[in-house]
């Protein structure tokens, strides 16, 4: 029984000024006309009957969201037609290490023979189908104890993502290799010379994990997330779908990422190496890469108007905005606020989102 698990509490301070703290970027249309909430429920919906007979393989998902989000969640997912197991309500937010040893703990105890499937509710897929084979592929590796990723072949040497060197394959599962090392987030020499030497994959960020093999990795090399979250779901309670934690429990846990606390550590994980068209949504100049161009390479959503313009991400939902004779611009206008940004510097947007909370 695969049970999606879809992490839903960034915050997507890169996508200022539509991704707002009360709206952020997982709640929003950024790359279809459905949220990338929706999307990543709907990918892994169980009437998608993705098994080899056409039988559905996944259950219902456990969302994890920030609790002032919950009814944006809630909301979202019941006009997507999907029925959660329920959604955990993160008083704040302790990184994702916590949030995988919360989800095991709540699926564990009901299907202590689940796989979770992680989901980061912000990426983009744009072969399902592909996804759901390599899931496939992850579902024999995960049965014989592994944690699983999936690897994208990388194509710059981006020091935001985690790189796994591939060791040998899997005679459990055809296609699923062992991981012979994970680091994550290395430097700028080092991401080049992985990509120089070969044999490395980005993380994607999505898992596949046996339940009790991850509470008892989690166990050997993150204990103290582990007791501070079944701490927080024991002293926490449920009404209907919403599982609430205790705040002064969850609090204890170490904010860490499930890739430094086990996946960097453990001696049992797996790559499904995959081409499923992904792109983690991260800035502007990813919806850029993602979006269809016009002749120009410009990218245009809503209200606007192009002259000479060239390579361009303009977006606006309520003004009519005209652009003329500029290039590699990331322009965005909502009602009370407007980006004017270099493309290639669309990282540093969260530079003034710090700025304006800092300022109040
Ligand atoms: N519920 C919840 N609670 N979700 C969280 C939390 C949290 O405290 N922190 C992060 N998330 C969600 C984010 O919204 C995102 O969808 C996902 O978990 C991953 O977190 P990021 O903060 O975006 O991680 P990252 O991008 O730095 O790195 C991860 O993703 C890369 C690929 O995009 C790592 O797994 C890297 O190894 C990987 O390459
Ligand atoms: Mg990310």
């Amino acid at each position: 029984k695969i049970v999606p698990v879809l992490l839903s509490g960034g915050t997507g301070s890169r996508l200022w000024p539509l991704s707002r703290e009360l709206y952020p970027k997982q709640f929003l249309p950024l790359c279809s006309d459905r949220t990338m909430l929706q999307d990543t429920a709907l990918r892994v919906d169980a009437r998608s009957a993705g098994g080899p007979d056409g039988v559905a393989v996944f259950s219902a998902p456990l969302v994890i969201c920030n609790q002032e989000h919950r009814f944006l969640a809630a909301e979202q997912l019941r006009q997507s037609r999907c029925d959660p197991r329920g959604i955990i309500l993160e008083p704040t937010g302790r990184n994702t290490a916590a949030a995988c040893a919360l989800a095991a703990l709540a699926v564990g105890a009901d299907d202590p023979d689940a796989l979770l499937l992680v989901l980061p509710a912000d990426h983009e897929i744009r072969d399902a189908e592909a996804f759901r084979h390599a899931v496939g592929i992850a579902a024999r590796a995960a049965a014989a104890g592994r944690l699983v990723t999936f690897g994208i072949n990388p194509t710059r040497p981006e020091t935001g993502y985690g790189y796994i060197r591939r060791g040998h394959a899997m005679d459990e599962a055809d296609g699923a290799y062992n991981v012979a090392a994970f680091v994550e987030k290395p430097s700028l020499e080092v991401a080049e010379r992985y990509l120089a030497e070969g044999g490395y994959a980005w993380n994607s960020g999505m898992f596949l994990f046996p339940v009790g093999r991850l509470l008892a990795e989690l166990e050997r090399h993150a204990p103290a997330v582990l007791a501070a979250c079944r701490a927080a779901l024991e002293n926490g309670s449920r009404d209907l779908d919403f599982f609430r934690l205790d705040a002064d429990a969850f609090a204890k846990a170490p904010a860490i990422s499930i890739d430094y606390a086990v996946m960097e550590r453990t001696d049992r994980a797996a790559v499904v190496p995959c081409e499923i068209g992904w792109t983690d949504v991260g800035a502007w100049s990813a919806l850029w890469d993602v979006g269809s161009k016009d002749g120009d390479g410009n990218v245009v959503v809503g209200d606007v108007l192009l002259e000479g313009a060239r390579d361009c991400y303009v977006r606006s939902d309520n003004h009519l905005t005209a652009v003329v004779g500029v290039e590699n611009a990331v322009v965005v206008v909502v009602d009370d606020a407007v980006l004017v940004a270099d493309r290639s510097q669309a990282q540093d947007v969260k530079r003034i989102v710090d700025r304006l909370k800092a300022e109040g």
